[in-house]
């Protein structure tokens, strides 16, 4: 399959785009974006298809892309659910008790880090680094959005809240 019927013309709209900002020669800078646009596109996750694609279109080695899809926690490698909920539980939040988060969450949504609901509604990915929200601890971020000083009544309304 060529690049134009892996990735679709919005993905490859946004590439452009960011391309756009860059030297020519520095393509590989716009390959963070050109990635969250692939596996925006697929539901939330990368396939070795879209990265090969993206390859392509940024005239990048494939195992450069690679390195990148693989080393950033933004991006998924296999199948997860609509909704990705990623809590924070390096030190600050750990102090503020992103483990009675954590644990209320796999309780309620009965799966562990790292799962799907069976419902495909909510994805609860592996604890997170610092997502810089410190101050404001626990936090999470919830698809793109952060939600801070969290408790676990706080909790269940945000997630009650996410069809
Ligand atoms: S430690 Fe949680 S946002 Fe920084």
């Amino acid at each position: 399959m060529t690049t134009e019927q892996i990735l679709t013309p919005h993905t490859l709209e946004e590439i452009a785009e960011w391309e756009s900002r860059y030297p020519p020669e520095q393509k590989k800078s716009a390959l963070l974006a050109a990635l969250r646009a692939a596996q925006h596109q697929n539901n939330g996750y990368l396939t070795t298809a879209l990265m090969d694609a993206v390859a392509k279109r940024l005239e990048l080695s494939k195992i450069e892309v690679y390195e990148v899809g693989s080393f950033y926690s933004m991006y998924e490698l296999s199948p997860v659910a609509k909704h990705n909920v990623a809590v924070c539980t390096n030190v600050s939040c750990m102090l503020m008790g992103s483990d009675t988060i954590v644990s209320h969450l796999e309780k309620k949504l009965n799966i562990k880090l790292g799962e799907s609901t069976a419902d495909g509604r909510i994805y609860l990915k592996v604890e997170e680094e610092c997502l810089a929200a410190c101050a404001g601890g626990p936090m999470m971020q919830v698809d793109h959005k952060y939600y801070t000083e969290l408790t676990p009544e706080k909790v269940d309304k945000i997630i009650d809240a996410l069809e």
